[in-house]
Parts: structure tokens; sequence; C-alpha cells
């Protein structure tokens, strides 16, 4: 039996425009996991069960452009050996004697915590090791990112980045990674809307958006890249004050970009009002996820004003290197 989990994360600061190409900051969320189990399947099929997302089918049921089905391809692939036991997969040879794969994930889908980026990441790596040929962090990173593709079609990237190096990046879609040194660690507490939220849909509004007035949402995405240099250099001199300012600037430019919602306005306005030092939203939008940023002894204050407020639940978490 092998097992491999990842976390879950959060965006500081910079979607949306981080896939114009401007920096983000993202962190990750321990909190919160997805963890893989693979134990041998006794009937030379290889079966994936998640029961957090009501899945249970065997593995050449699924279609080719499955996300899990891609991750399981390409890190056969990645490892290169023919393994043994060989997941057999549609059209492969079934002599293999095939895997259980189970997945357990306290992430919730489509909130902007990164669940599917978790998923993939412990798939490729439990996977590998299980073959004999565990893959390093670049290899787990790229096949992440291509099932990252499967499920949002222009992704930038920073989901898969963060969860495999599990640690604080200052992200520039396509430039290679940057940690980010947290001077002072913060706190956090993360409102869920409990509205599922694709990714994709506001992704897509957005470039229409973008795709009618180039020059309008350059200059916006501009000012986004603008803030999350000036957060880098707050947060690595840690200045939390100068953080929670920087993130009611950069929720007010996500709010132009018409990707936030009444929900969320409304957890982000209990925060402040609750003595947050600043809050946005963050991921996708319009559901989802929000963060405010807190002293640590306001963090209950704040949670319990969110859940007021009406989140479906809160999670307080400690940022540092
Ligand atoms: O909804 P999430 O947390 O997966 O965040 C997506 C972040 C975006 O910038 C909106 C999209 C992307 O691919 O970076």
């Amino acid at each position: 039996m092998t097992t491999a989990s990842a976390p879950g994360k959060i965006i500081l600061f910079g979607e949306h425009a981080v896939v114009y190409g401007r920096p983000a900051i993202a962190v990750p969320v321990t909190q919160v996991r997805a963890t893989v189990t693979l134990s041998d399947s006794t009937d030379g099929r290889t079966w994936i069960e998640a029961p957090g997302i009501g899945l249970a089918a065997a593995l050449d049921e699924l279609p080719a452009a499955n996300p899990l089905a891609a991750v399981i391809r390409s890190t056969i692939e990645a490892v290169g050996a023919i393994p043994n036991p060989l997941p057999p997969f549609a059209g492969a040879d079934r002599e293999g004697s095939g895997a259980k794969i189970r997945i357990d994930s306290t992430i919730p889908v489509a909130s902007g915590l990164g669940s599917g980026a978790a998923v993939s990441v412990a798939l490729a790596r439990a996977l590998s090791a299980q073959l004999g040929k565990p893959l390093d962090d670049e290899q787990v990173n790229l096949i992440a990112y291509e099932a990252e593709n499967l499920h949002h079609g222009t992704p930038s990237g920073i989901d898969n980045t963060v969860i495999t190096y599990a640690r604080p990046v200052y992200f520039v879609k396509g430039a290679p990674i940057e940690s980010l040194t947290v001077a002072v660690p913060f706190t956090v507490v993360i409102g869920d809307t409990g509205l599922p939220a694709p990714t994709k849909e506001s992704v897509g509004d957005l470039r229409r958006l973008w795709e009618s007035d180039r020059p309008r949402w350059e200059a916006v995405f501009d000012e986004v890249g603008e803030i999350v240099a000036q957060a880098r250099t707050a947060i690595e001199h840690g200045s939390v004050t100068r953080i929670g300012e920087l993130m009611n600037a950069n929720h007010a430019l996500l709010q132009e970009m018409s990707v936030s919602s009444r929900e969320l306005d409304r957890l982000v306005s209990a925060a402040r009002a609750a003595g947050a030092a600043g809050a946005k939203l963050s991921g996708g939008g319009r559901g989802g996820n929000m963060i405010a940023l807190v002293e640590p002894e306001l963090a209950q204050r704040v949670s319990s004003a969110l859940s007021d407020e009406g989140a479906r639940r809160t999670i307080i978490s400690e940022v540092s290197s």
C-alpha cells in the first residue's frame, strides 16, 4: 500500500491577472489535504474511488480527458518503465494485476482551495512511488499542470505550483518558481461562501471582457501587478498593516473585473467590520472562498463574524515560510 498527500492552497494576491502574465502570490493551506492511497486490486482492473465526489469507476471506463485518468497516464509515461503491476488502461492489455486508487480529500471542490491540483499532485506521487520510481517535484508539477488544463482550459499554473512545492510562492506564468520569505508569520481567516464556482467560467467571462477592450483590462492587470510587487515587499518585511491595505486594493480591482459576487462582498465587509486588517476574494471568484488578514487574537472574532454572515465554513491558517 502506498499513500501520498498534498495540501490545499489559497491565492493571497493576483488571481486572474496572473493568467495575463502578471505575478501572483499563493500559499499552502495545510489544514486541508487530499490523500491518495494505492493498494492492489484482485480482479486485474484498476479502480478509482473518490467518495467525496461520488466517484467509483474502473479506470478503463473513464474518458481519456478525465483529469484523474490523465494524471495516471502521464505518471506511468514519466516513470518510463513497464511497471508491474501495470494498471490496465482503455485499449491496453488487461493482463496487469491492477490497483485500487482511493482518493480522500478534505479540500472543498470548486471553491478556490486547489482541490483538483492537490489530488493530481498526491496521485502522481503515490503512483510513481508505487511503481518504484518516485517523481521529483518538477515532474509532478508538470503532470498536475496538464491535468489543470483539463479542469480549467487556460490555467496559469499557480495552483499546481504552490501545491507541489508546498511553500509560499511568488508566481509568474512560465517563469521559474520563486519562493517567498515571510518575515513575520501572519494569520488569515478563510471564509467559504458555500457556492461552488467553476474557475473556468469566471476566467472565460473575464477573457471576453478583455477581448472587447484590451487596453482597459491590460491597465487593470498592470495595477494588480503593482499591488502584487508591493505585497511581496510587505511580506518580506513583515508589514502586516500594509499587506491588509493591499488586499483591500486587490479586492476592489477584482470587483471591477466582475469576478466578485454579493456573497463574497458581504463576507469581505463582515471581516473588515470585525477588525480584519484587509480582506479579499481568493481564487476564481463568484463563489468559493475569501480571505481576511487578522491579528491572531482577532481570528476567532472574525471567523464568527463570517459564520454569522453566512459563511459555510471557516479555516484559520498561519502563513509562514
Ligand atoms: O479558483 P482557483 O483558486 O483555482 O484559482 C484560479 C486562479 C485564477 O487566476 C483565477 C486562474 C488561474 O489559472 O490562475
